[in-house]
């Protein structure tokens, strides 16, 4: 019997999808009201995560640690120092071994081709924690946030009734607008894209993104430019990430020049003719040089919450993905 992974929001349905979101949103309010919700009860006791991380993270570790305290299970932090991983032992190796001691691997690498490895040959579930090329966990977070914001219209299974909304991200492309992106497609949110020349979607991941609205009635459109400005028009959400993601360290003073210009300010969103009420987004960790303070620290900003709510996505990441293996339902 092979487990169910979850490495890229693509490989979920619309509904799927939609019910992560939803799930999320149900639990955090049950839990925040003082309850505990009955389906989740000491749902992972006995159940052991390993979390293997080969980069640094807040958000992500701290939200998968609480997140199985809170349904009774035991998270493990394998570090990289802590384990053979990379250095003395094979992805192959690893996996077989450390699956058939643990319930669940929520892995951060580097390549994709690393998780997925991980994946293929582990016989518990693998949930990507962040690679070079996706991050579910921050884009369930990221449409919870979404989802809690804007008014949803009236929607069926599949979808979280956000149709029609717009999302500037104006920045690198990277992991997370890939995910973010693909996650968009399916829910019929549309998005423009401004990078400097030269640091565009690559054309495969185009195509993925592409693929995510096969079989959706209304799929959000994706455009690309290399003027901020052009991106955020009538935009109703403006996100941006950091310029150096981990990994391109060495690159640092190059990107720094490419990018220019593509600090999201207030004079910036209102030259472009974002919409009014426009909101911002960052999955951090944020440098001044994406986004002014004045930006960043104002009521505009949906930073925190979106913070917060890596924990609620981590929580439906696991009941979803661990305790109903991968059987994605209400
Ligand atoms: N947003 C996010 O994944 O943050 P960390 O790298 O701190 O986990
Ligand atoms: N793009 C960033 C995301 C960190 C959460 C990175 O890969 O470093």
């Amino acid at each position: 019997f092979a487990p169910r992974h979850l490495l890229s929001i693509a490989d979920l349905t619309p509904a799927e999808f939609a019910t992560l979101v939803r799930n999320a949103s149900s639990h955090k309010q049950t839990i925040k009201s003082g309850a505990i919700p009955q389906s989740l009860l000491g749902s992972m006791s006995g159940k052991t995560v390993a979390m293997m991380f080969n980069k640094r993270s807040t958000r992500t570790r701290v939200s998968t640690e609480a997140a199985t305290v809170q349904m009774g299970g035991h998270p493990m932090f394998l570090g990289k120092d802590d384990i053979q991983l990379g250095v003395n032992e094979s992805v192959y190796d690893t996996s077989v071994v450390i699956s058939s001691m643990v319930s669940c691997i929520v892995a951060r690498v580097s390549k994709h081709s690393d998780v997925a490895d991980l994946a293929k040959h582990s016989t518990v579930p693998v949930i990507n924690a962040l690679c070079d090329s996706f991050h579910p966990l921050q884009i369930i977070a990221d449409f919870l946030t979404i989802y809690e914001t804007f008014t949803p219209k009236a929607h069926g299974l599949s979808s979280l009734g956000l149709e029609g909304l717009k999302i500037a991200w104006v920045g690198d492309a990277n992991n997370v607008l890939f995910d973010l992106a693909i996650g968009a497609t399916k829910m019929g949110v549309d998005m423009a894209v401004a990078t400097p020349k030269g640091y565009e979607i690559p054309a495969d991941m185009l195509d993925i993104i592409k693929r995510a609205g096969e079989g959706v009635p209304t799929p959000g459109k994706l455009t690309q430019t290399n003027v901020p400005e052009e991106a955020v028009k009538d935009a109703d959400i403006l996100v941006t990430d950091t310029w150096v993601s981990m990994g391109q360290e060495e690159e640092a003073k190059k990107r720094m020049k490419a990018f220019e210009g593509f600090q999201i300010t207030n004079e910036m969103a209102k030259r472009g003719g974002a919409k009014e009420g426009w909101k911002f987004m960052h999955c951090l960790p944020r440098h001044p040089e994406e986004v002014s303070d004045e930006v960043f620290y104002s009521p505009r900003s949906l930073v925190f919450p979106e913070a917060e709510n890596r924990l609620w996505a981590a929580i439906s990441a696991l009941e979803g993905f661990v305790v109903n293996k991968g059987k994605i339902v209400e």
